[in-house]
């Protein structure tokens, strides 16, 4: 049975808790028990107007176990035993759920290291293609079969203005606004500004725009849609046609969003290894209209789903790493 003392618990959670999660909520906790880790969920920090199937919040732990088989891997040890507990549906009021639990067991080859520490949405503007980034998008096309890549410029262009249809019919809903804008930092002074959430900088907004698309988003929302400027405050058509691909990340129909996260923080670690940045587009997965759109024009296979779209490229500015997190004492049940 491995032994783990709480401060390797510690670091292993550190790492871990660089995976990625639906609007930064980090639902995910820890528990070391008798040789093994417990991931449990909180079900108070999720989004169940944007998420009222829990499928992101279920794939954000699965991006977080992926963190923790990362972690243990660089300490040569990886999950001997993977149990996981049924997906069901949940309510934001349940108390703490048990997701998984793993066991583990050492290794003797140390697998290469992933960029965990540098990966990072980026929500700017992308350099124009260069003939170098053409051959990372190939490399990343090459390295996975999950991942359909889109690179022909009207394409993009396609895929932005839908990108903005999808986004619009979600926002015009009231309170998936307001949960957006709960979990939305504009402000330094935000008291959990460093902790979660989506703060200025990961929004790639100045100070001032951040605190102007909390009213966009907020109180100013319906009287600026009736008078039609709404949809031009809120469009990202011109970052999204600045992406050198759209990647349509595809799984199984009906494979566990869970499994589906373990693949999905992969393939955004197999993209920052190719210098190529990016963000997450989830309106075009979570909108069947646009889903099914992309998946035709782009001959998704039919026992595929696409289950995210990411845009990507090489970023036009510098990415900050301040990743937003949680302390890991708080992380740990
Ligand atoms: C399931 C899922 C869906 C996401 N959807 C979006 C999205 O639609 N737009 C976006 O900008 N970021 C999206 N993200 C990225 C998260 O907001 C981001 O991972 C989180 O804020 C943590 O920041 P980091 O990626 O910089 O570590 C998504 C992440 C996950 C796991």
């Amino acid at each position: 049975m491995i032994d783990l003392t709480p401060d390797d618990l510690k670091s292993l959670v550190a790492q871990a808790r660089l995976a990625p999660s639906v609007h930064n909520i980090q639902p995910s906790r820890w528990r070391f028990k008798y040789g093994t880790i417990e991931l449990l969920g909180d079900p108070r920090r999720s989004i169940p107007m944007a998420d009222p199937e829990w499928r992101d919040w279920r794939l954000s732990h699965g991006a977080a176990l992926e963190g923790l088989s990362i972690a243990l891997a660089s300490r040569g040890l990886q999950i001997a035993k993977l149990d996981l507990e049924p997906p069901r549906q949940l309510r934001a009021t349940e108390p703490m759920q048990s997701i998984a639990r793993v066991t583990l067991a050492s290794q003797n080859q140390l697998p290469p290291a992933e960029p965990t520490a540098t990966r990072a949405s980026w929500r700017g503007s992308f350099k124009p293609l260069h003939t170098e980034t053409q051959s990372d998008l190939d490399r990343l096309a090459a390295a996975r079969n999950d991942i359909l890549l889109v690179r022909d410029a009207d394409a993009i262009a396609d895929t932005a203005d839908l990108a903005d249809r999808a986004g619009l019919f979600f926002l015009r809903d009231a309170e998936h606004r307001r949960e957006l804008v709960a979990w939305m930092r504009p402000a330094s002074s935000h008291a959990d500004y460093h902790r979660d959430g989506l703060n200025a900088e990961a929004m790639c907004l100045a100070a001032v725009e951040a605190w102007g698309a909390g009213l966009v988003l907020g109180p100013l929302f319906q009287t600026l849609d009736r008078i039609g400027l709404a949809a031009p405050l809120v469009c990202e058509r011109a970052k999204t046609v600045t992406a050198s691909a759209i990647v349509l990340f595809h799984r199984p129909k009906g494979e566990d969003a869970f499994v589906s996260g373990r693949a999905f923080y992969r393939a955004w670690l197999d993209m920052e290894r190719q210098g190529l940045k990016g963000c997450p587009m989830s309106a075009l997965a979570d909108w069947p209209v646009a889903r099914a759109a992309l998946a035709e024009r782009h001959c998704v296979p039919a026992d595929r789903q696409i289950v995210s779209v990411f845009r990507i490229g090489r970023p036009n500015g510098t990415p900050k790493f301040a990743h937003a997190r949680l302390p890991v004492d708080e992380l740990l049940a």
